[in-house]
């Protein structure tokens, strides 16, 4: 068979003065001259950081991941891009995504490199890792870095992220004491990994597999489980085949692919971020994936997985119970999957998941006994999201999911913070809370405040949950009956920047619909009145962020990253 010539071969084939200079600097590391003689060189893009404890055991993957492209005859050469660390950046990781992909595509556009394996944990290391390899369309496989082993505490599993959000509410009301909340801390994080509930990080682990950028199995083997490092060496064998295959990722990332996707979130009742990052990947490989894509074929799956934060269990949990390749199978075996979409080991998603075997079915359940029948992300559209909202049925109260009540509305999130405590806000458990100006521009980056605290005169009545709206993200540890990413945003003057306190709103779930019960006229007269906020930032990064981001419906991509620009380096100087 005839072989593609390499891209590499442009910096180290030719005999010349850039061949020598291409060359010769490499070779200050002490690679032997054989290197360069044509065997496929592999990028392992490395989010390591101490700054993003998720992914801080990345060093070690890597080196398992080498071990596997020098056995199989390729070059590995691991590069470092920006990091992404939920729990430290701010204002919000999501206001750097579209940078680090940024960073991730131009450097491997710029290098000498065959093809990637992208190292992601933490939540936005794994998108933004993929968007940047789309944008290059280059062989590409993932290691997700796996996730924390179980957390303990008083002998009762806690998951990262999940129990922070009750503990703190608990706190508030007054259930759980100070000094508890602390020992809780060291408890809930006891290895290396990322979180370990179906938070952003596994689900969009969960989506990688079932989008078949991964080898089966990926999504759940711990971080410190020995089988993640097999799974990172037999990646890095696989990586040095698919150059010789020329199995680019837009070979992989087809419409069929990402409907599987969208369906096992619906499965494993995954993460609403998944929404947006899905929605970006397909907009730079120009696949079709709209919002209404993820009601549609999501609607019908029901969610089989008992994970936290909807559920019980924990990631080591789902991981002994038979991993994601069960709940795939399961799909698969009741015509919820596309059997024929291929994966990055060369063989389809079917012949992956065929007959794999279910461990514990309390974990993962039959599919005949599920956690919720219709397991897919809640589509809502109305007047006061005409381009669409987003809400988590599994994560909502049933007796909330048909309800009117009076909005007790806050401008912004510093408004939120310095009423919800007040003893005299006009508030009860019937109010809808909405939250104005956190979308992509108002709040640059969209921070994971849809979910806010309800306030603690309520908390010590025993309420646990309230309809919430927003233009904000939810963090995928959290839950309630919460409607997140209306779009058009209240920055840009969306119906959200209309409502006012005291006007009645109507949510029904089943029926797919949010209205603002607002006669036209009236929303016509505030309209005229509606100052836009001023700009937070004038200058830098930020500036440019809020020029260009798209709103949530659309992936919250820049406007000009759209679209797959190829590996070819523009106006080569060679
Ligand atoms: Fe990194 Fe949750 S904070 S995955």
């Amino acid at each position: 068979m005839d072989k593609k010539p390499l891209r590499s071969r442009e910096w180290f084939g030719g005999q010349d003065r850039d061949g020598f200079i291409h060359r010769s600097w490499m070779r200050n590391q002490g690679f032997p001259g054989d290197v360069f003689d044509g065997r496929p060189v592999i990028g392992i893009c490395n989010t390591w950081s101490e700054l993003t404890p998720c992914n801080a055991h990345f060093r070690e993957l890597a080196e398992r991941v080498k071990f596997g492209v020098w056995e199989a005859g390729g070059f590995p050469l691991e590069f470092p891009v920006m990091s992404l660390g939920e729990t430290l950046m701010r204002p919000t990781t999501m206001m750097f995504r579209n940078l680090a992909s940024m960073d991730v595509e131009e450097t491997i556009r710029a290098n000498p490199l065959d093809a990637v394996v992208l190292l992601c944990g933490c939540d936005k290391t794994t998108p933004s890792l993929i968007m940047g390899a789309a944008s290059c369309d280059v062989p590409t496989i993932v290691v997700s870095g796996g996730s924390m082993l179980n957390g303990r505490y008083k002998g009762q599993p806690i998951g990262s992220g999940t129990i922070v959000w009750q503990l703190s509410e608990a706190v508030k009301a007054g259930t759980v004491s100070r000094q508890e909340f602390m020992d809780a801390e060291s408890c809930m994080s006891r290895s290396a990994g990322h979180c370990m509930t179906m938070g952003t990080a596994s689900t969009m682990a969960c989506m990688v597999e079932s989008l078949g950028l991964s080898l089966p199995g990926n999504a759940a083997i711990p971080a410190v489980d020995s089988r993640r490092k097999v799974l990172a060496h037999e990646s890095g064998r696989r990586i040095v085949s698919m150059v010789h295959e020329d199995l680019r990722i837009s070979k992989i990332l087809k419409r069929e692919a990402f409907l599987n996707a969208v369906r096992a979130n619906a499965a494993i009742g995954g993460s609403t971020n998944a929404v947006i990052h899905l929605i970006a990947f397909a907009g730079r490989l120009g696949v079709a994936l709209t919002l209404d894509d993820w009601d549609k074929y999501g609607r019908d799956v029901r969610t089989i997985l008992d994970m936290q934060p909807s559920g019980r269990f924990l990631m080591e949990d789902f991981y002994y119970a038979g991993g994601l390749p069960a709940v795939l199978g399961s799909l698969a075996a009741h015509g919820q999957l596309d059997d024929d979409a291929l994966t990055v080991n060369g063989r389809t998603m079917g012949e992956n998941v065929k007959d794999a075997p279910v461990w514990n079915t309390e974990v993962i359940r039959d599919y005949q006994n599920p956690i919720v029948a219709s397991g897919g992300l809640a589509v809502l559209r109305g007047n006061l999201c005409p381009n669409g909202a987003v809400l988590k049925p599994s994560a909502a109260t049933p007796a909330l999911m048909k309800h009117r009540g009076r909005a007790v509305v806050f401008e912004d999130i510093e408004q939120y913070k310095a009423r919800i405590d007040d003893p005299n806000l006009d508030i009860d458990e019937n109010s809808v809370m909405v939250l104005k100006n956190c979308g992509p521009k108002g709040y640059p980056g969209m921070p994971e405040v849809g979910n806010m605290g309800l306030p603690p005169k309520l908390l010590a009545r025993g309420i646990t949950d309230m309809v919430r709206i927003s233009d904000a993200r939810m963090s995928g540890t959290a839950y309630g009956t919460v409607v997140l990413h209306v779009s058009p945003e209240a920055a840009t003057g969306g119906p959200l920047a209309l409502v006012r306190e005291g006007d009645w709103i109507e949510l029904d779930v089943e029926a797919r619909r949010l209205h603002l019960d607002v006669d036209d006229a009236e929303l016509v007269k505030r309209r005229a009145e509606w100052v836009a906020p001023e700009p937070a930032f004038k200058s830098g990064y930020q500036s440019l962020y809020v020029k260009h981001v798209l709103q949530a419906d659309e992936g919250a991509d820049f406007d000009f990253l759209l679209g797959c620009r190829g590996h070819a380096v523009p106006r080569d100087l060679h």
